[in-house]
């Protein structure tokens, strides 16, 4: 009987230099890419014990919910287009927003709390990687506590190694601090 196989992060480096190298395939048209306005349209590129690796096209207004990744860390680059992201800030605690731009890199950790959207016209593509592959998806909201600082609140999870999987109907909506437009 062999022993099970530890679960374990490769290196952030490693994971960045995984994602610039796959959007790179995506901008030499070695993947196909497609939009659907609909449905956010993603596909797995690659899976092996260590990482996953999905491409992920966003037309305007599609995006996540304030979400983890269950305990995986991992990365993702903007091949194309624009992305609006907020990032649960644990020292500060709030939501920072910020804007990915095509080669744009982000690299994190297995806390990492964040919401991804497309708010702009053009379709925007971006390639994430996993490691470990996923195997949870967390789903959260911002509330404000009895101290009157904000806290980040677990909604619900889901097991899955879809990154795009939807959160549960009921905790379902958009994210806190997300303005309505
Ligand atoms: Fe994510």
């Amino acid at each position: 009987m062999s022993p099970r196989r530890r679960r374990h992060a490769l290196p952030l480096a490693q994971l960045v230099e995984q994602a610039t190298c796959v959007a790179e395939q995506v901008r030499a048209e070695l993947h196909s890419v497609h939009a659907d306005p609909d449905e956010r349209w993603h596909v797995r590129l690659h899976h092996d014990a260590d990482v996953d690796v999905w491409l992920i096209s966003w037309t305007e207004e599609q995006g996540t919910q304030l979400h983890g990744h269950g305990g995986s860390s991992g990365a993702f680059t903007v091949v194309a287009g624009e992305l609006d992201e907020l990032v649960w800030d644990p020292g500060a605690r709030e939501l920072e927003e910020s804007t990915r731009t095509r080669g744009d890199v982000v690299a994190f950790g297995p806390g990492y709390v964040h919401d991804v959207r497309n708010t702009r016209e053009a379709t925007a593509v971006s390639v994430h990687v996993y490691s470990p592959p996923l195997e949870r998806m967390d789903f959260f909201d911002v509330e404000r506590g009895p101290d009157g600082s904000d806290r980040l609140v677990r909604l619900a999870h889901v097991w899955s190694d879809d990154p795009e999987i939807a959160a549960p109907e009921s905790v379902r909506g958009p994210a806190a601090g997300r303005v309505a437009s």
